[in-house]
C-alpha cells in the first residue's frame, strides 16, 4: 500500500505531501497520524519553512473522512476528534513558519487544517467552505475558533451556517486565504515564500509565534464545546440522515417545515 503522506527536505523547506487522492485526502485516523509524524520530523529538522501540499490535483483536503467516522462508536469518535485537534494544534504551535498550499477543494476538516498553518497560499482553482451543516453536523477540528480568529465572527457565521462552497473570487473577497499564487508548483511558491519571509530570523519567528498563540486564551472552552456539539449532532436524527445521504450519494433531506 502507498504511504498516505510523504515528506522531504528541500533546501530551506520541509515539504509534507498528502497522498490519499482516491478520497480527495479525506482525513481518517491513519492520515492524521502520518501528518503528525511528519510534523515531528519537521520540528526537529534544520529547515526554516514547512509547507503542506497535496499530490491530488483536484483537492487540498475534502474534509474529515465521512465514511471512516460514520462507523465509529461514541468513544472512538471522541478520540478521533480529539486527535485531529491535537494534530492541528501541533501545526499551529510549530516553531517554524507553516504554509498550506491550496489548489482545489479545501473543505471542512481540510479548511480547519489549512487554517492551523500560519498562512494559506491559494491558486485560482481553490474552493473553500465548511459543508458540515449540509450533513447535519458542525465543524469539529477547532474550526470555529480558527475561522473566527482569521476572518471575524460575521464571515465565520456566513460560512458555517450556510455550508456553502465558495469559489476563489468569493473566498478572496472574504479574505479566507492570505496569498494568491499562480501555481502550486514548488518552484513557484517556494520563491514567493522566500521573497516574503526570507530575511526573517528563525529565533524571532519562534518567539513571535509564542506571543500570537496567546491571543485567544480561552479557546479551549470553545474547542471543548465544539467537540461535545459535534458528537451531539452526529447522533441526532439530522446528523444520521446527512451522513447517510453522503454515503448514498444523494442530497440530504432535513424535513424542513414549510
Ligand atoms: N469523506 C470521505 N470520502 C470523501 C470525502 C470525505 N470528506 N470527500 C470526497 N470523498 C470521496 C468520495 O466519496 C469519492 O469516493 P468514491 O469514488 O469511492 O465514491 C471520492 O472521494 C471522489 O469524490 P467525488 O465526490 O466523487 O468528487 P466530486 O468532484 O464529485 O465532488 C466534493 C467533490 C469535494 C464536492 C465532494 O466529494 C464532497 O462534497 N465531499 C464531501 C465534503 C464534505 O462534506 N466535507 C466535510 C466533511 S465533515
Amino acid at each position: 500500500m502507498e504511504d498516505s503522506v510523504y515528506y522531504k527536505e528541500e533546501g530551506l523547506f520541509f515539504r509534507i505531501l498528502l497522498n490519499r487522492g482516491e478520497v480527495l485526502n479525506a482525513l481518517n485516523y491513519d492520515l492524521l497520524k502520518s501528518i503528525l509524524e511528519a510534523l515531528n520530523k519537521a520540528e526537529s529538522s534544520a529547515c526554516r519553512f514547512v509547507v503542506i501540499e497535496s499530490l491530488e490535483s483536484k483537492a487540498f483536503i475534502a474534509g474529515a473522512d465521512i465514511r471512516y467516522f460514520a462507523g465509529l462508536e461514541e468513544n472512538a469518535l471522541f478520540q478521533y476528534i480529539s486527535f485531529g485537534k491535537k494534530v492541528f494544534d501541533k501545526i499551529e504551535s510549530l516553531s517554524k513558519l507553516v504554509f498550506s498550499v491550496v489548489d482545489g477543494y479545501c473543505l471542512g476538516g481540510g479548511f480547519e487544517l489549512a487554517l492551523s498553518a500560519d498562512f494559506i497560499l491559494a491558486t485560482q482553482k481553490s474552493k473553500f467552505g465548511f459543508p458540515e451543516v449540509s450533513l447535519g453536523l458542525v465543524p469539529g477540528f477547532s474550526g470555529f475558533i480558527r475561522i473566527i480568529e482569521k476572518c471575524g465572527l460575521s464571515t465565520a457565521k456566513k460560512l458555517i451556517l450556510s455550508g456553502r462552497i465558495l469559489d476563489f473570487e468569493e473566498a478572496k473577497t472574504l479574505r479566507l486565504f492570505d496569498y494568491e499564487i499562480e501555481s502550486s508548483d514548488f518552484e513557484h511558491f517556494s520563491k514567493f515564500i522566500i521573497s516574503q519571509f526570507g530575511t526573517a530570523s528563525p529565533y524571532a519567528i519562534k518567539q513571535s509565534k509564542r506571543i500570537f498563540s496567546q491571543v485567544f486564551i480561552e479557546k479551549h472552552l470553545i474547542n471543548n464545546l465544539e467537540t461535545e456539539t459535534f458528537i451531539k449532532c452526529f447522533y441526532s436524527q439530522e446528523g444520521e440522515e446527512g451522513v447517510k445521504a453522503f454515503l448514498e450519494k444523494r442530497k440530504s433531506s432535513f424535513n424542513v417545515q414549510k
